[in-house]
């Protein structure tokens, strides 16, 4: 593992010498060294130092730039318009940085020094509910910040924080002891996950039939959340049945999402049932929540009602049950004093953002989080349908997870029938399922977390434009080269001058490191999926531009092959890190 520097570092370390050479005074001034269009790099910083040295920028430039020492990366520095520095490096360098990258395994991208360890919340469908598109963005957000952030360096503790307590499941479990053949399986061999949640839905919709039209029930199904919450074993053990059933599920969902979620790592609601009370103790003793109207409740200056009214957290309700935020507040404590976790993150819908406010508020003040320990929401938009309105069923019912994923593979599939030219039918079923959910994970990390998105299948496996399906034929493209190459082999050289295309695919496959660790401490996959693009975007300009195997030597041959396999293993790598996979022939 060597962690190679990128050449923005190197440039930014040599105008920083330049500059302290210059002017001893200012020695820790930035330069604001950026990519550039005019030359590979601009640095912006004189301007601003000038003015609060009451000094001329054009001739502080001169000044620093003269004060550089000699050295072989920068091939010239001009000073330009009221005192920017346009820099550009040679060939050679970029060549050398592109062939250390390539000799190690991470593509040199360094580790974090500072790594923590980070608790993420992510993927939390609910016991005996269908899953939907909300759960298919935690799902797929929280696995890309898993991937990303373990890259860098960070220790990752997965938590499904799944919905497997409440009142509702009181009903559930009367009626399977009223009607106990429900639950049963009809063969010995394994229940689909279909099929378990067609289960689950027919005796949800039973129950809560009966639940609202027959009394005595009713008062049956409440006393069996008291037995619940007591502990009482043969309730446990049939709500235990819920569980797994549902389990089943969401297994076979997130096996089609070809998403790995580990059992030890899915701590529902009811993982917590034992803090509970201590939790309201601590809180309560300590005077961070006081008791109103018999709730335990805690108080925020700048959380009121629409009335004018201050809406308080509920800790605990008046009747002595607890609700989803004593659940989330002692989650808080097990995360930061079991895990030892240094930040929480919590991939969950923006909707309950007012909900996790006053969480981590209340934690703060409770000193369960503080400087060390930091929470935040990595908090996402609506899914939209085409129409630009919540996504529903055209019957206005909330559209299951399951069929848009069979849809989108269906989509993928006829995509990849009509471009395969040597596939078999398995061949084309299996690249079909990983084009049409990379499709539906890309479309959903490629805008911002925090906005509403349009589900456009249409969209999402067009090869045109910013899908993941186009990143993946660039990868094909490249991996069907290097086979084509034969004896010539990927060769990096650094006498050979390069073209504007190979300079500027080069220069963008060199910053993969500094961009992993931006979308890592930003919490934001999508700056990841943007460089993947741009990546894609470099590279089929370069092969439009540059002849690979007919190139004019053989050495540009070997440089150009060089160049195909770095950004291939660069685009896989990336991918990788998103939940996509890249296959090697399309
Ligand atoms: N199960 C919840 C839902 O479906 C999401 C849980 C989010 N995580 C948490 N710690 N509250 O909306």
């Amino acid at each position: 593992m060597a962690s190679v520097p990128s050449l923005a570092s190197t440039v930014q370390q040599r105008l920083a010498d330049g500059l302290s050479a210059a002017l001893p005074d200012a020695a820790s001034a930035d330069p604001l060294l950026r990519r550039s269009d005019r030359a590979d790099f601009q640095a912006n910083g004189i301007l601003a130092l000038a003015k609060q040295l009451k000094g001329n920028p054009r001739e502080l430039a001169t000044k620093v730039v003269e004060a550089i020492p000699a050295n072989d990366v920068l091939k010239e520095i001009e000073v330009s318009g009221p005192g920017f520095l346009n820099i550009t490096v040679t060939d050679a360098a970029i060549v050398d940085t592109l062939a250390a990258r390539a000799a190690d395994a991470r593509l040199g991208v360094p580790l974090n020094e500072s790594a923590g360890t980070t608790v993420i919340d992510y993927a939390q469908p609910n016991v005996a509910k269908e899953m939907h598109v909300g759960h298919l963005r935690s799902a797929v957000i929280g696995a890309a910040m898993v991937g990303i952030l373990e890259f860098t360096g960070e220790t990752v503790v997965r938590r499904h924080h799944i919905g497997d307590w409440g009142t509702q499941f009181g009903m559930l479990i009367q009626y399977l002891i009223e009607h106990p053949h429900e639950l049963d399986h009809s063969s010995e061999a394994e229940v689909s996950g279909e099929e378990a949640m067609s289960n689950l839905n027919r005796l949800y919709k039973a129950s809560r039939a009966l639940f609202d039209s027959d009394e005595e029930f009713k008062t049956r199904a409440r006393a069996r959340v008291v037995d619940l919450q007591a502990g009482d074993e043969e309730t446990l053990a049939l709500w235990q049945r819920f569980v797994d059933e549902s389990k089943i599920y969401f297994y076979s969902v997130f096996d089609k999402l070809d998403m790995d979620i580990r059992d030890g790592d899915v701590v529902g609601e009811s993982g917590y049932n034992d803090m509970l009370a201590e939790t309201c103790r601590i809180l309560e003793e300590s005077g961070v929540a006081v008791r109103s109207e018999g709730a335990l409740c805690v108080f925020f200056d700048d959380v009121k009602g629409p009335d004018g009214n201050p809406t308080p957290l509920i800790v605990q309700k008046s009747d002595g049950g607890f609700g989803y935020a004593a659940t989330d507040l002692s989650a808080i404590r097990d995360r930061v004093q079991n895990l030892k976790a240094t930040s929480l993150l919590y991939v969950v819908d923006a909707r309950q953002s007012l909900h996790f406010k006053m969480v981590f508020e209340t934690a703060r003040r409770a000193g369960w989080l503080n400087d060390e320990v930091k929470a935040v929401q990595l908090a996402f938009g609506t899914v939209l349908g085409k129409d630009g309105k919540p996504f529903k069923t055209r019957e206005g019912e909330t559209v299951r997870l399951v069929d848009l994923l069979d849809e989108a593979i269906d989509r993928a599939s006829a995509v990849v029938r009509e471009k395969a030219q040597d596939l078999t039918e398995a061949e084309i079923a299996e690249r079909g399922a990983q084009v049409g959910i990379g499709a539906v994970k890309y479309a959903d990390l490629s805008t911002s977390a925090a906005r509403d998105y349009k589900f456009d299948l249409d969209q999402m496996v067009s090869l045109n434009g910013d899908t993941s399906v186009y990143l993946q034929y660039a990868y094909a493209r490249i991996q069907s080269i290097l086979r084509k190459a034969g004896d010539a082999k990927p060769v990096a050289h650094r006498e050979l001058s390069l073209a504007a295309s190979e300079r500027a695919l080069g220069l963008h496959l060199d910053g993969f490191g500094e961009l992993v660790a931006e979308a890592a401490v930003e919490y934001a996959p999508h700056k990841l999926a943007a460089y993947l693009y741009q990546l894609a975007s470099h590279y089929t300009t370069f092969y439009s531009e540059c002849p690979v195997l007919k190139a004019d030597t053989p050495e540009q041959v070997e440089n150009r092959l060089f160049l195909c396999e770095l950004t291939a293993r660069t685009l896989h790598q990336g991918m990788a890190l998103l939940g996509i996979r890249t296959p090697e022939r399309l």
